[in-house]
């Protein structure tokens, strides 16, 4: 049937392929199930987008906004065509898998305005067994110069209402990425984020995102009425969304399709969609876990700023090394160790801080030689609270500091919702300040974790040191509230949204769960705290992929705790992922394979309900016996008042073994499977 239906397609395209001018071509991926149609009408330029046959995507127009009210969507007609494919695998230096294949067909449509000023563009649609992307490109004098552009038209008319998950963009801070998920049909969205995650009736899991964001706006997704999406662009002060001149080419704009919601995770379709690595080295670039001075400020015990409970000691910040030492660690994260946390910045908006001027009490190079001893990394801190300009300034001599005393990653931040000027989160201005700060670092040889980020378009592709980041609400609004903090579902809808886009900087394993305060008296549950289980912290390892994962809790609550073990060992490279069930927003189980290694470690995390599962681990090598090491949910345990029992237990298990996982309300397992001794 499949094979039958490829030939019908490629039929079609050999059919469409050699006149000039035409009004309808396609392309279909190598394996025929993703068929784009480009289609020329009514003086509109549209494609759409079938699956096994079925519309996914009816016929969505394209097109651009100018200043002043010129629009480039109409008197369009379609001048030419020309075909390309490529089938090409490669070995990420680090990630969720190692390997990534790229095999798609490409389909490049020639587009001229028939009416001055006679602009020419072509749309580029590559076909992927995954997906599709296809994007814009601008050759010199096309008729372009230089632009303002106020808005990319191009538009997703889903076939389906599908089921939405989603994070709104149309709030007074469109670019807060920090916000609880929804769900619910297609039609009733407005503004969103993406990556979009979109369930149709037909049971087809279609995720819309962009790639290889570069000099350009991040794109919103609109809903225009009924179940048609359209881009709309991130903001410079001015209301402009991107400046340009030709030659140009815009972000892809990706489709990720699959049969079932398992099969969404690894997503590497924007690493397809990116140009390969620019650092030809990349050795320095180690995925690790690491610890911090940093839970402490978020549930109050420590302060970034000097004084009595000043948490950037250079005492203090030695006792942390010597936990991330003793335990394998690879990194100790201080932050407050800068002038400028004196100044209630969050408040008043006037950050001053400096990057290269650290508070008497702690020292930098001591510090950070202290670490290389004991074979770990200081890693360094730059909080910009959006103060971009001052940032710039210091950029260079910040990280140079930085590489000169040894520090080889930086975690930096963006609290706030425009920049000192007025500039959107994700605006083309950001998008060219990210990029500067990843060239910067990369010559510096220091790796990022960003918080408050750009969203995750494959940048690591190019730029391996863009390891991690955060845009989405991670763990420290389990500290400080926010709607009570996460809810039990929280992990199990970020892995089929948020975790689409690349990894996230999540901070997981809190072992103090009830948060005890000074006078002794632990946090009550309507209060904010991790609404999970003990198991529950340690699966998170495992299902949100980070190469930078850290051990967030304080080092007194690792101490004397068996379930601490589960984080010495878990791995943050890997070879193979393999997501085993999942559900939105109910539960996820994955399992992944260390790279280089014979070690497979499984992750299974609910929501508020208790569940079981019966996994069959038929992943596992043949024949092969294996040891697996399980930390479960201990009797009685749940998010709501009873998080902490956790019961560890081993038994030796091989390839047709199966694990019956006994999950609590809001709990979670972990298990570490690795080979038994021969
Ligand atoms: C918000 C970040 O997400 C958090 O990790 C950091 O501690 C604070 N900003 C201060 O920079
Ligand atoms: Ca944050």
């Amino acid at each position: 049937m499949e094979r039958r239906f490829r030939s019908l397609v490629l039929g079609a395209i050999l059919a469409a392929s050699p006149a000039a001018a035409q009004d309808e071509v396609r392309v279909a991926s190598p394996d025929g199930r993703n068929v784009v149609t480009v289609t020329a009408r009514d003086g509109g330029v549209f494609y759409s987008v079938r699956r096994d046959g079925k519309p996914v995507l009816l016929p969505s127009r394209l097109g651009f906004a100018f200043r002043g009210g010129d629009s480039l969507r109409s008197a369009l007609r379609i001048t030419g065509t020309r075909r390309d494919s490529a089938d090409v695998t490669w070995t990420q230096p680090w990630g969720e898998v190692a390997r990534v294949r790229d095999h798609h067909n490409e389909l490049r449509v020639q587009v001229a305005e028939g009416r001055a000023p006679n602009r020419r563009f072509a749309v580029v649609f590559r076909a992927f067994q995954d997906g599709i992307g296809f994007r814009y490109e601008v050759a010199d004098s096309a008729g372009f110069r230089d632009f303002e552009m106020m808005d990319e038209l191009t538009e997703f008319a889903l076939a389906d209402n599908a089921r939405a998950w989603w994070i709104p963009a149309n709030r007074p801070e469109p670019d807060r990425q920090e916000i609880l998920y929804s769900s619910g049909p297609l039609s009733r969205l407005d503004t969103v984020h993406t990556p979009l995650t979109l369930q149709t009736s037909g049971g087809v899991q279609v995720v819309i995102h962009e790639a290889n964001l570069v000099d350009y706006a991040g794109m919103y997704l609109a809903n225009t009425g009924g179940r048609t999406l359209r881009s709309t662009l991130a903001r410079w002060a001015d209301g402009v969304a991107v400046r340009g001149r030709a030659p140009f080419v815009t972000p892809w704009r990706t489709v990720q399709l699959a049969d079932r919601v398992e099969d969404l995770a690894p997503s590497v379709l924007t690493l397809k969609l990116n140009p390969p690595s620019q650092i030809a080295d990349t050795r320095w670039i180690r995925p690790m876990k690491y610890n911090g001075v940093w839970w402490g400020m978020h549930i109050g015990t420590e302060t970034w700023g000097p004084g009595p409970r000043h948490g950037a000691t250079t005492a203090n910040v030695k006792r942390y090394m010597d936990f991330a030492a003793a335990n394998g660690l690879g990194g100790t994260l201080v932050e407050g160790w800068n002038t400028g946390w004196e100044i209630d910045w969050f408040n008043t908006g006037k950050a001053r801080f400096s990057f290269t001027q650290s508070y008497p009490d702690f020292d930098l190079p001591g510090v950070a030689a202290y670490a290389r001893q004991r074979g770990l990394t200081l890693i360094g801190h730059h909080e910009t609270a959006t103060m971009i300009e001052p940032y710039e300034r210091q950029l260079d001599s910040a990280m140079a500091l930085y590489q000169r005393v040894g520090v080889s990653a930086v975690k930096t931040g963006y609290v706030g919702d425009l920049t000192e000027h007025g500039h959107a989160h994700q605006s083309q201005y950001m998008v060219r300040h990210h990029r500067r700060v990843i060239e910067t670092a990369a010559r510096h040889g220091i790796a990022l974790d960003v918080h408050e980020p750009v969203k995750d378009t494959g940048e690591r592709r190019t730029w391996p040191n863009m390891m991690s980041r955060e845009a989405s609400r991670g763990m420290e609004y389990n500290a400080w509230g926010g709607e009570g903090g996460n809810p039990p579902e929280h992990e199990t809808i970020l892995f089929f949204t948020r975790m689409l886009a690349g990894p996230m900087d999540f901070t997981p394993g809190i072992f103090d769960l009830l948060i005890q305060r000074p006078t002794g008296k632990p946090r009550t549950p309507e209060e904010a705290r991790p609404r999970t289980t003990l198991a529950k912290q340690l699966a998170l390892y495992v299902v949100l992929y980070s190469p930078l994962q850290m051990a967030a809790d304080l080092p007194e609550n690792y101490q004397g705790q068996p379930a601490f073990q589960f984080i010495r060992d878990v791995a943050v490279d890997w070879d193979t992922t393999r997501v085993l069930e999942g559900e939105i927003g109910d539960y996820v189980v994955v399992a992944r394979r260390e790279r280089g290694k014979e070690n497979w470690f499984v992750g299974a995390i609910t929501d508020e309900e208790g569940r079981n599962f019966d996994v069959p681990l038929a992943f596992l090598a043949p024949g092969r016996r294996y040891v697996a090491e399980v930390y479960a949910d201990g009797p009685g345990a749940n998010w709501r008042d009873n998080p902490l029992p956790v019961a560890i237990t081993r038994r030796e298990v091989t390839s047709t073994s199966r694990l019956r996982m006994v999950l609590a309300p809001g709990g979670g397992q972990a298990i570490r499977i690795r080979p038994a001794a021969r």
